[in-house]
């Protein structure tokens, strides 16, 4: 079985930020919007069936930082992954190591796109939190004892969800964890013409604790370059 095709395909300022009040530029919610068209709206460039977030990008956008709403009496939790859900045209799977996110839906929404929830984590997660996901009817994959190995997140979801496009699709973190993984294969990057200076936001790749000890560097190939409207550009690279 051939492992699934991964693409990143992300949104950075001129200076490879991935967030910050560079978003506030119009000509950056320009490029946001073609971003956008490009991996998702109704004729994409990428047929994806599904896309990898990182926690932090959950907490941000969809759960916003809410403490996950755990049961006191919760039913016993059979070991292994919970499988649910399967055939959804759409999903949203969220890296979640050690069961953090305050979920109140099975779904989310990005601008007219739904997607179905799923989450993965590691075996440092309780049962409760477990328990929480299943109440909500979440599928959760367990992949990693302490910290989520790339390469068994990529495996599960092309078993359980038959998915064989992903999106690798930010933040810094979980971006470097799976290019150092060498479980990327692409990378796509529409650069907007803005910058905000700040020295404090995260950008494209961002190596954290044990994952610094791994690959020091990737190169890349330049597959295309295009300009976009509004003096975007949009880059494709081979990760070599
Ligand atoms: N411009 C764009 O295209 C774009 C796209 C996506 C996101 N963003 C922005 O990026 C920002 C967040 O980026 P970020 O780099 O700070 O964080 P992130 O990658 O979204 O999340 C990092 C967290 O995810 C978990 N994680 C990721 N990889 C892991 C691995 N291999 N093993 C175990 N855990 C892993 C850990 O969770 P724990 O902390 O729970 O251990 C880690 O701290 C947000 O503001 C978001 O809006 C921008």
């Amino acid at each position: 079985m051939t492992r699934p095709f991964i693409f990143c395909h992300m949104l950075t300022s001129l200076d490879g930020k991935i967030t910050g009040d560079f978003f506030k530029s119009e000509k950056a919610k320009s490029a946001s919007l073609q971003f956008y068209n490009i991996a998702f709206g109704k004729d994409p460039y990428y047929k994806n069936q599904g896309w990898l977030s990182g926690r932090v990008t959950s907490d941000d956008n969809f759960t916003f930082y809410k403490e996950p709403a755990l049961s006191a009496n919760y039913q016993p939790v059979p070991a292994g992954d919970f499988i649910s859900q399967v055939g959804a045209e759409m999903y949203y799977i969220s890296l979640d190591p050690s069961g953090k996110l305050g979920w109140e839906k099975n779904t989310i929404s990005y601008r007219e796109t739904v997607a179905t929830v799923i989450e993965v984590l590691t075996e440092r997660v309780s049962e409760q939190y477990k328990a929480f996901l299943r109440e909500l009817d979440i599928p959760y994959i367990i992949a990693g004892k302490e910290t989520i190995d790339p390469q068994v997140t990529i495996d599960k979801l092309q078993t359980y969800f038959q998915l064989d496009s992903i999106m690798l699709g930010g933040g810094g973190v979980i971006n470097w964890s799976f290019i150092q993984a060498g479980v990327c294969d692409e990378l796509s990057l529409v650069l907007a013409p803005v910058a905000d200076g700040n020295p404090d936001t995260p950008s494209l790749f961002n190596a954290i604790g044990g994952q610094a000890d791994g690959k020091k560097f990737a190169d890349f190939k330049l597959i295309e370059s295009k300009v976009l409207a509004d003096d975007a550009l949009w880059l494709r690279y081979q990760v070599e």
